[in-house]
């Protein structure tokens, strides 16, 4: 294998990163190939130049604060579960019209790396703890194939939500394996779609790939807006067409409550005519570290905290509510036609944004060194990043505690958006399902739970509560199951029927 007969060194060199070849003549023949190989297929100028990009940008975005320039979202363009409460029936039955039309896809965004919980597997393997021990591939699965149901009973007709699952180069066999081994989860192998995002070479400061091991380039996903290239190259695009989609949700992998492919998030959009749609929560905390969804310059965007002041994260509109409030949650509707505009107009336009990280790399002796301030930087392009090329932009705020819990680090003791805050939110959500539907619960004295749990024992335990997705989607059809009736918790309900496990010590 030699580098210098395919012309590898005279690009490398024109490029100025001849370092990644070294240590060369150190390394074994399989490693020069898997090196060649890597090396091949890069474009060494086209990644200087997001670097050059990447960093001007976000050295002139850190000079200048956003506050001048936003404005909220109008009312206009806003549907909101609890201000809309009269329109939700008319949108849910929107969306499932359109869904039993085999009109509607769902699009997992599961390329990250889940660094901050810390597995080595990818995210969607993750078992929170519930009492079915179900991961949050699983957990999304199914309420797929119950909203398949739904759409099927209510319109007398078969229908299918694809599901396109994006992986990267780095979780793309464990996560297809898994879906294999566990049969799908029960839904059509032919309408579950794996394909991989891009990659990107970690650099330093001075423009130069960073090498993790004497042979290996150190890689990272491109971001989740590394979506819009691999929908145009992995032909995603070309098979939404073929199948006819025209309403593609979009989420993330992490969100244990997501509501995929959501019917009322979906009609709301779909009526209102919008080819780009946020789902929000509400920020409730000026100084909550959540991006907004608002105006700037006219064009609707994500604001970070980060890019404004304290003062106007503090604004508060007439009624009371921070005026900037529309707390971003990566859970987006598009219209296919938005889309395909997208991959083959804009995304060419969008920059990558620079996460400046600490990068283990191999110094000039080739030894490993694990820094400990950030060295380098990962570029990333964001999903959002596209909202600016809306047409008919639109906006649905929905209940955090309904909607909104992501798994993002490991446990520690009162830690954020961790395993047992993921698994305590659903349960608590199913909790209140059974409350709602005239359901109650009982302690070990026979007593009945009040259904606002007192903090006086100093714990905030929720009742230990699961519904399997395929019994309800979103709370709908408990009645006949739990009406009247007291239960112990561990309560579970799935297929099989209604389940007390007492004292399994979940
Ligand atoms: P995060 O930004 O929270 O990243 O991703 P992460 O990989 O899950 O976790 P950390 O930051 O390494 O700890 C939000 C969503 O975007 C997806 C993730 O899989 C998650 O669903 N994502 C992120 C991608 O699909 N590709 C990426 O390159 C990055």
């Amino acid at each position: 294998m030699d580098p210098s007969a395919s012309g590898l060194i005279h690009r490398l060199a024109e490029a100025g990163q001849s370092h990644l070849l070294q240590f060369w003549g150190e390394l074994s023949p399989e490693e020069q190939a898997d090196l060649n190989l890597n090396l091949q297929g890069m474009d060494f100028q086209e990644i200087n130049g997001f670097f050059k990009n990447a960093m001007e940008t976000s050295s002139s975005s850190k000079q200048e604060k956003m506050d001048t320039r936003m404005e909220p979202v109008p009312r206009e363009v806003l549907g909101s579960v609890t201000r809309d409460r009269e329109c939700l029936k008319d949108w849910e039955l929107a969306g499932l019209r359109c869904i039993s039309q085999s009109k509607v896809s769902a699009l997992l965004l599961a390329g990250g790396q889940g660094t901050r919980l810390g597995v080595s597997y990818p995210k969607g393997m993750y078992d929170v703890g519930l009492p079915s021990h179900k991961t949050l591939f699983q957990i999304q699965a199914e309420r797929i194939l119950k909203l398949q149901q739904l759409a099927e009973q209510k319109h007398k007709i078969k229908c299918c939500i694809p599901w396109y699952i994006m992986t990267s180069g780095r979780t793309m066999e464990s996560t297809k394996d898994f879906f294999s081994r566990h049969n799908y989860f029960g839904l059509d192998k032919g309408n579950v779609i794996f394909f991989q995002q891009g990659m990107l070479p970690a650099m330093d400061y001075n423009s130069k790939i960073i090498l993790e091991s004497k042979g290996k380039l150190s890689m990272a996903p491109d971001g989740n807006g590394g979506l819009y290239r691999a929908l145009g190259n992995q032909g995603i695009l070309g098979d939404m067409e073929r199948r006819g989609i025209e309403f593609i949700h979009v989420y993330c992998v992490d969100n244990i409550l997501v509501k995929v492919a959501d019917p009322a998030f979906v009609g709301f959009c779909e009526q209102k005519g919008a080819d780009c749609g946020a789902k929000v929560v509400e920020k409730n905390n000026p100084t909550e570290a959540v991006g907004v969804v608002c105006k700037v310059d006219g064009h609707y965007q994500v604001v970070e905290y980060s890019e404004i002041t304290l003062a106007t994260a503090e604004k508060r509109s007439a009624d009371g509510r921070l005026m900037f409030n529309a707390g971003n949650i990566a859970n987006h509707f598009f219209s296919f036609s938005f889309l395909r505009d997208v991959v083959q107009k804009y995304e060419p336009k969008l920059q990558h944004h620079v996460a400046q990280k600490k990068i283990p790399y191999v110094d000039a002796q080739g030894q490993l060194i694990k820094p400990d301030k950030p060295n380098g930087i990962k570029m990333e392009k964001f999903v959002f990043d596209i909202f600016q090329f809306a047409k008919t932009f639109v906006v649905y705020e929905v209940l955090r505690e309904d909607e909104f819990s992501p798994l993002k680090n490991a446990d520690i003791q009162d830690g954020k958006d961790t395993p047992t805050t993921a698994r305590h939110s659903l349960m608590s959500l199913h909790h209140r399902w059974v409350l709602n539907a005239g359901g109650h619960f009982i302690d070990e004295n026979g007593r009945r739970v009040p259904a606002i749990p007192s903090l006086k024992d100093g714990t905030d335990l929720p009742i230990k509560c699961e519904i399997s997705p395929l019994v309800s989607y979103g709370g709908e059809g408990l009645e006949e199951l739990v009406r009247e009736r007291e239960f112990h918790p561990t309560l579970m309900i799935d297929g099989q029927g209604v389940h007390e496990l007492v004292k399994n010590g979940v």
